[in-house]
């Protein structure tokens, strides 16, 4: 559907993560399965109008993780169903030209994997490196001062071989060592399995944290925590410099390996693969480690920086533009407001910026990662912490997507409990109810998809900054045929624009759109509006 004939499917695409576990259940038992997105996916493809799903896990797994603590990387869980609907499921969503992205998680195995359950017999194991395992430090204890991304030391104690495996989530996620050129044979060939199997790329898990310090040197600890924002994951992440435990230059080289495997598979099959990496907020000179100066690594970074960046007119823009700068030739942007590990943007800063997001989202120059039910405008679920499974309770942005208004939202066979409870307000956030609204904020980020398709300056265009203040953010997206003026009023006060020529609107936070040439643009508070500037 490019309209640019020389941007990559990528580029023009607007990418949709599912959740299986919260999507839609079809076998009835309460949990999301394939199936169950197999069934959804005209939904994806015509009403919303996605290019591309990103698959999460959906592996055989305990599930201490959610599916992130894979115990066969080349199966499918049961409880999602089986490797014949993964089958059904590529070949319907091809079908209707939507592309499959899988998740790929190389930094870590269930510690139920036949491989970790060998490595961890004894020292002299053939798969004992194939994890990262190390001697106490000399005084004992563990060999550094590490933190795990779940909180505490990063370092388990393994006392039938008197060492310690690396975590860096769970204890039940040891780390694979991508140091073993086994171990990485083993995943790449895990790699092919997928593309063999009709995947379009990969978004791969925890990217930056692939490479570690060969000796297991300390992180600098940190007197100050730096940020400023409640992340549920990375109880103790402030408290130390990250400079040892991830990030080490051999990062490229592992990814550029992971790139050769589907630029080889989109060679013979015809169909670009392509490679998403999960990165962490950074600072920006370390993202070239990422895509390599030759464009030999992954195409596109999973881009925390605008879920972690202040909701403001110069934070918005800082975070655009660093971005637009630190990435090397080849490489694409990626913009993403919300995902599974996180709260949901109606939680983070409130239902009024919604839909400003969406049009900021949707408008920039990058592909768009959206979130399942992000386009409902869902805030998180509140379930009690008694009823998280996730220790750190991300169970609260990951609630039954919510498809009608009838008892239990349409979720499963009617009678299903689903297992977290239904949304209490079906009657008005269901994708039911939202489409029969011409104004929901469902046929808001439609309107924005089918522009955002039609429109060349917003696929590909450049993109300028002309006005970061007074609770305004403005940007051109341009190409030498079309200029487009994006205009959001991030303040609680209105606003109002002049515009650098007359233009004409393409489409509002209200839904309202084409409407005649004017010259200057009010802005009701929270909201946004898009021109198509006159030819010059
Ligand atoms: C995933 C999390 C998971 C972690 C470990 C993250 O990036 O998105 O859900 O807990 O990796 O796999």
């Amino acid at each position: 559907m490019a309209v640019n004939a020389a941007q990559e499917w990528w580029q023009t695409a607007v990418i949709y993560e599912v959740y299986p576990r919260s999507f839609a259940d079809a076998s009835g038992d309460g949990i999301g399965d394939l199936a169950g997105v197999t069934s959804k996916l005209d939904y994806l493809a015509n009403t919303l109008g996605v290019d591309a799903i990103w698959l999460c896990p959906f592996y055989p797994s305990p599930q201490v993780d959610f599916g992130y603590d894979v115990s066969d990387f080349t199966a499918v869980d049961p409880v999602f169903g089986t490797f014949g609907d993964f089958g059904t499921l590529v070949r319907e969503a091809h079908g209707r030209g939507l592309r499959v992205i899988i998740d790929y998680i190389p930094n870590h195995s269930s510690d139920q994997h036949p491989w970790f359950t060998g490595s961890r017999s004894s020292l002299d194991h053939p798969k004992r490196d194939w994890y990262v395992w190390a001697d106490p430090a000399p005084g004992g204890g563990p060999p550094s001062n590490w933190t795990s991304e779940m909180g505490g030391s990063a370092w388990q104690f393994d006392a039938a071989t008197g060492q310690y495996y690396l975590r860096s989530f769970h204890p039940e996620q040891p780390d694979l060592n991508w140091r073993s050129a086994a171990l990485r044979q083993a995943m790449l060939g895990v790699l092919e399995f997928w593309l063999g199997h009709g995947a379009d790329g990969i978004r791969i898990d925890v990217a930056h944290m692939l490479a570690k310090h060969p000796e297991f040197a300390d992180n600098p600890v940190r007197e100050q925590p730096l940020r400023n924002f409640t992340d549920r994951q990375h109880p103790d992440f402030d408290r130390q410099e990250h400079l040892n435990d991830r990030l080490q230059p051999e990062v490229h080289e592992y990814l550029a390996m992971m790139r050769r495997v589907l630029d080889d598979w989109s060679a013979r099959s015809g169909r670009k693969r392509v490679a998403m990496a999960e990165v962490e907020v950074m600072p920006w000179d370390r993202w070239s480690r990422f895509f390599g100066r030759r464009d030999d690594g992954v195409h596109l970074p999973f881009n925390f920086r605008l879920i972690e960046a202040d909701w403001s007119p110069q934070a918005l823009a800082a975070s655009v533009e660093g971005q637009e700068a630190a990435l090397p030739l080849g490489a694409w942007p990626n913009y993403v407001l919300q995902n599974h590990d996180r709260a949901r943007l109606a939680t983070r800063l409130g239902l009024r910026h919604v839909r400003n997001a969406a049009m900021l989202l949707l408008t920039l120059r990058g592909t768009p990662t959206l979130y399942y039910g992000e386009e409902l405008g869902l805030a998180d679920l509140p379930v009690g912490q008694e009823r998280w499974l996730d220790p750190l309770g991300r169970d609260e942005s990951r609630a039954p997507m919510p498809w009608t208004s009838e008892p239990g939202g349409g979720f499963g066979p009617l009678g299903v409990s689903s297992w977290l409870p239904p949304y209490p307000d079906l009657a008005t956030v269901s994708v039911a109810a939202q489409l029969r609204d011409p104004g929901s904020v469902l046929n808001l980020y439609r309107g924005l998809i089918t522009m955002r398709r039609s429109t060349p300056a917003l696929l590909g265009g450049r993109y300028e900054t002309v006005k970061a203040e007074d609770g305004c953010l403005c940007y051109l997206r341009s190409t030498d045929e079309q200029e487009v003026l994006v205009a959001l009023n991030l303040g609680a006060e209105s606003a109002s624009i002049e515009l650098p020529r007359p233009g004409r609107l393409l489409l509002d936070t209200s839904c309202h759109r084409r409407q005649a040439q004017r010259k200057r643009l009010d802005l009701p508070r929270y909201s946004g509006a898009i021109i198509e500037l006159d030819p010059n």
